[in-house]
C-alpha cells in the first residue's frame, strides 16, 4: 500500500477537530508539497513572461514552459507539438468543438456522444449541432452501466463525424472499451475525442498507442493546479484547424489587413500563459511517476474494493454501475434519504463526499434518479478513511429516523 498522506499538507489539518477524510478526489484532487513547492520555487526564481523577454530570466521562464510541455507529452505518449495547454478539460473540448467541429460538421451529419458524459463533453456538441444542423446521437449504457460494442455499432454510422466519450465516467467509474470504440469510429471515417479527466489519475495512457484523434484532461484532477488543462490532438489535425482564441503570442505576422498564425501548438495558446499551472502540472506528473504507476493502481484497487465490499454489507444502499473494474468512484443512494442530507451527515463526521447530479443530468435521468452521492478516491486514501466513511454511512438512516 502507498503511504503518501504525509505529502499532502491539507490532510494534516483536522476538519472540525476530526481527521479529514477526503473522498471527493474526482471533483478535484488535493495537492502534495512537491506541487505546491514547485509553484513557489518558480515564482521565487524563474518568473517572467515566456516567449517575450530576450533577457536571461525571460529565457528561463520559456524553458520552464517548454519543459512542462515535454513532460506532459512523454507522460501521455505524444509529441511535444501535439500538446496544447488550455485552462481545463472543458476548454479543451470547446476548442475542438468550435474549431474542428464548426469546420468539419455539416447538416445531415451525426455527432455521437455517450449519455454518461459529463456536461462538458455534451453541451459544446449540442451547440455545434444546433449551429450546423447536425444531429447528436446518444450511446446508452446497458443495465450494468457498460457501453457495449453492440451499442457502439448501432449508434456510430457512416453519418458520424466525431465520437466523444469519457474514458472513465465520473459517475459510474467504469472504463469504456476504447479500442473497440476507436476501431468502430475509424472504420466509418469518424474522429474520436476521449475525455480522460477521470481516467488519467488512475492509470497510464499512451495516446499514440490508443490511436484517438483528440484527448482532453485537467491538471487539477491529476494532483496538479487548477486552471491548467491539456488538449492532445494528432499533429495533422491540429495543423489543419483554425485558432480558437486570438491575440498575442499565437500569431506569425500581423498587418493592418490581417494575421498569420504561429505553428501548432502555439497558435492555440493566445495571451500570457499559465506558467505556474504548467510548472505545477509537471511537478505532479513527476511526483506520480516517482510513486510508480503499478503501485498507484494496486493501492487504489485495494481501497475501492475494500469500500465496495463494506458498502454492500450496509442495508438500503443502492450502488450505481456494476463492472469488474471500477476506477476511483462509487456513486450511491441511501434509501429514503436525500443525497444532500447524506453528504451533510457524513460531513459532520469529517467525511467529504459529493452530492448532486455530478454534471451528468442525462445519465441521472437514464438511471431513474435525480441525484446521488459519490465517494471518490485518490492515492492518499487509506483503509482508515474507508472505515470512517462506512461507520458514518451505516448510521445515516437511523439518524434520519428510519431505523437501520
Ligand atoms: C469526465 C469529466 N469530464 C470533464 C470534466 C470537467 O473538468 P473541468 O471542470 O476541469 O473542465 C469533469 C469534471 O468533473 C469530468 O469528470
Amino acid at each position: 500500500m502507498l503511504d503518501v498522506r504525509k505529502d499532502f499538507p491539507i490532510l494534516q489539518v483536522p476538519e472540525a477537530g476530526k481527521r479529514l477524510v477526503y473522498l471527493d478526489t474526482a471533483a478535484t484532487a488535493q495537492r502534495p508539497n512537491q506541487v505546491i513547492d514547485a509553484i513557489c520555487e518558480y515564482y521565487k526564481n524563474d518568473n517572467a513572461n515566456p516567449h517575450r523577454g530576450v533577457y536571461e530570466l525571460g529565457a528561463r521562464a520559456t524553458e520552464r514552459t517548454d519543459s512542462a510541455r515535454h513532460t506532459v507529452a512523454q507522460f501521455v505518449g505524444a509529441d511535444d507539438e501535439e500538446i496544447v495547454f488550455t485552462q481545463n478539460t472543458t476548454e479543451s473540448v470547446n476548442l475542438v468543438a468550435y474549431t474542428w467541429g464548426m469546420a468539419n460538421i455539416n447538416a445531415g451529419d451525426d455527432i455521437c456522444v455517450y449519455v454518461a458524459e459529463h456536461h462538458s463533453d455534451m453541451v459544446p456538441w449540442q451547440r455545434v449541432a444546433k449551429r450546423t444542423g447536425a444531429r447528436v446521437v446518444y450511446m446508452y449504457p446497458d443495465e450494468n452501466g457498460v457501453l457495449t460494442e453492440e451499442e457502439m455499432r448501432r449508434k456510430i454510422s457512416r453519418r458520424t463525424k466525431i465520437v466523444c466519450c469519457a474514458m472513465v465516467s465520473n459517475v459510474l467509474g467504469i472504463k469504456i472499451d476504447e479500442k473497440a470504440l476507436i476501431e468502430r469510429a475509424h472504420s466509418v471515417g469518424a474522429k474520436v475525442l476521449l475525455d480522460c479527466a477521470q481516467s488519467i489519475p488512475h492509470f497510464r495512457h499512451d495516446f499514440h498507442t490508443i490511436g484517438c484523434d483528440f484527448a482532453v484532461l485537467s491538471g487539477h484532477k491529476l494532483y496538479g493546479p487548477m486552471g491548467i488543462g491539456v488538449l492532445y490532438g494528432k499533429k495533422a489535425l491540429l495543423d489543419a484547424m483554425e485558432p480558437f482564441l486570438s491575440g498575442g503570442d499565437m500569431i506569425g505576422i500581423v498587418t493592418e489587413d490581417g494575421a498569420t498564425w504561429a505553428e501548432t501548438p502555439r497558435k492555440f495558446e493566445a495571451g500570457t500563459r499559465n506558467v505556474e499551472g504548467e510548472v505545477g502540472l509537471e511537478a505532479a506528473i513527476k511526483y506520480l511517476d516517482s510513486l510508480g504507476w503499478e503501485n498507484i493502481e494496486a493501492h487504489e484497487r485495494e481501497i475501492v474494493d475494500y469500500c465496495l465490499s463494506g458498502m454492500k454489507k450496509i442495508p438500503h444502499i443502492e450502488i450505481y454501475g456494476n463492472a469488474p473494474e471500477r476506477y476511483g468512484v462509487i456513486s450511491f443512494n441511501v434509501e429514503d434519504v436525500h443525497p444532500h442530507d447524506v453528504a451533510s451527515i457524513l460531513d459532520a463526521d469529517g467525511v467529504c463526499v459529493r452530492a448532486g447530479h455530478h454534471c451528468a443530468e442525462p445519465l441521472m435521468r437514464r438511471l431513474g434518479i435525480g441525484r446521488c452521492s459519490r465517494a471518490s478516491f485518490g492515492i492518499y486514501n487509506t483503509k482508515e478513511d474507508v472505515d470512517a466513511f462506512l461507520d458514518s454511512l451505516g448510521k445515516i438512516r437511523e439518524f434520519m429516523g428510519y431505523g437501520s
